[in-house]
């Protein structure tokens, strides 16, 4: 299963994650799910370029986490199909929250400029 949420809080009128280290969601809907192979992906990123990554300034790279590797590597070969330079593998799915504050600062970033059109990309990767 693969998991793109990201816990946000707009109570205050500006998003928020509402959850922090340790907890994420990402490591609630596997505690949630426990049969389930659940990989997080694809929420650092606005829906509409999950597929077919386009950027003028080079490719970027989707960071995933999970508990099972067969299940981890079917996602990168996922994301490498949709165009994604390479999934970046964190660890487990405890690593969520690694992922989903990476989407908050694409969501702070986004808000305070009205920019929609960017991504991650991790220089110097091993391959
Ligand atoms: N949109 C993006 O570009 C994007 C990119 C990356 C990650 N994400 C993440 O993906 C998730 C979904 O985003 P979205 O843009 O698709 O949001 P959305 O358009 O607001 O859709 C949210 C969906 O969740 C349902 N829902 C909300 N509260 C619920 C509840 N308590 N029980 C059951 N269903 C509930 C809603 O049902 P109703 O319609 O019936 O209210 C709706 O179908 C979010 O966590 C978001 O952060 C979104």
């Amino acid at each position: 299963m693969i998991d793109v949420t990201n816990p946000l809080d707009f109570s205050t009128g500006k998003p928020q994650l509402a959850l922090g280290f340790p907890n994420s969601a990402g490591q609630t809907i596997q505690q949630w799910l426990p049969d389930a192979r659940v990989v997080k992906a694809f929420n650092i990123i606005t829906s509409t370029r999950m597929v077919n990554p386009q950027f003028a300034d080079g490719q970027a790279d989707m960071f995933i986490a999970g508990n099972d590797a067969t299940a981890k590597a079917q996602v990168a070969d996922i994301l490498k199909a949709f165009g994604w330079r390479s999934a970046i593998d964190m660890g487990d799915i405890s690593k969520s929250y690694l992922l989903e504050a990476i989407a908050m600062t694409w969501i702070d970033y986004g808000v305070s400029r009205n920019h929609w059109s960017h991504g991650f990309s991790l220089l110097g990767a091993q391959p």
